[in-house]
C-alpha cells in the first residue's frame, strides 16, 4: 500500500537517491535550485511516498518571496522537486503526493505557491499557470512557460519582482 508520511520519516540519504534518478546527479545547478539556496524545506509541506519500507517519491516546498524595489517582499512557497523514482513514474503516485501537499498548503493557509515544471502536468491536474509570471526576475534560465504559479483565495502578486530565498528564514 502506498503511503504518503512526512519527509522526515525518510533517510536522507535516501531522499538524494530518489532525486538522483529521477532528475541526474547534475541537478543541483538547476535554477529551482538557486532560488532556494539557504533555506531549509518547510517540515510539514515537505513528504515522502513509501510502498511499504521502500521510499518511491518526495515532494518539498521551500520558503521563497518575491521582491520589490522599494524592498517589500511577497512570500510564497516554491514547490519542488517532486520526483518519483523512474520504474514507478505514471502510476498516479505523482498526483497522490501532490493531491497530498496541496491540501496541506491550503490547510495551512499558503495561498501563493510556485514551481518550475511542466504545464501539461501541473496545469492539467492542479491549478497551477503562468498567467503570473510573465515579467519575474528568476535567478537563473528558464523557459517561461513553465515558471507556473497557483494562487487561491483571491490571492495577487505583483506582475514584476524577483523570487529570491525567503530573507527571514535563510539559515545562520
Ligand atoms: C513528473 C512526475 C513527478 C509525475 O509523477 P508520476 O507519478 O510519474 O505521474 P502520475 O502517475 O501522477 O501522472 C498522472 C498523469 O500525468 C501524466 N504525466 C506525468 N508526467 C507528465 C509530464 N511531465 N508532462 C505531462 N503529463 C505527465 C501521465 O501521463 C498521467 O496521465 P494520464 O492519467 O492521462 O495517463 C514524475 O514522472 C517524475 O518524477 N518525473 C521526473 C522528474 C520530474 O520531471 N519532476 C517534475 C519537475 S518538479
Amino acid at each position: 500500500m502506498i503511503e504518503i508520511v512526512p519527509l522526515s520519516r525518510a533517510a536522507p540519504d535516501a531522499v538524494e537517491a530518489v532525486l538522483d534518478a529521477a532528475f541526474g546527479t547534475d541537478r543541483h545547478g538547476r535554477t529551482a535550485y538557486r532560488m532556494r539556496a539557504g533555506v531549509h524545506a518547510v517540515p510539514h509541506l515537505s513528504f515522502a511516498a513509501f510502498d511499504g519500507d521502500a521510499l518511491i517519491g518526495t515532494l518539498q516546498m521551500w520558503p521563497v518571496e518575491l521582491a520589490q524595489p522599494d524592498g517589500r517582499a511577497e512570500p510564497l512557497v516554491l514547490l519542488g522537486p517532486v520526483a518519483v523514482i523512474p520504474c514507478r513514474q505514471r502510476d498516479g503516485i505523482g498526483r497522490k503526493m501532490m493531491d497530498h501537499a496541496l491540501r496541506a498548503a491550503d490547510s495551512s493557509g499558503e495561498t501563493a505557491l510556485m514551481l518550475i515544471g511542466d504545464p501539461e502536468y501541473y496545469g492539467r491536474f492542479f491549478g497551477f499557470d503562468a498567467d503570473a509570471t510573465g515579467s519575474w526576475e528568476i535567478p537563473g534560465p528558464v523557459e517561461r512557460r513553465r515558471l507556473l504559479a497557483r494562487l487561491t483565495g483571491g490571492r495577487t502578486l505583483p506582475a514584476t519582482g524577483a523570487i529570491r530565498p525567503r530573507q527571514a528564514a535563510l539559515a545562520g
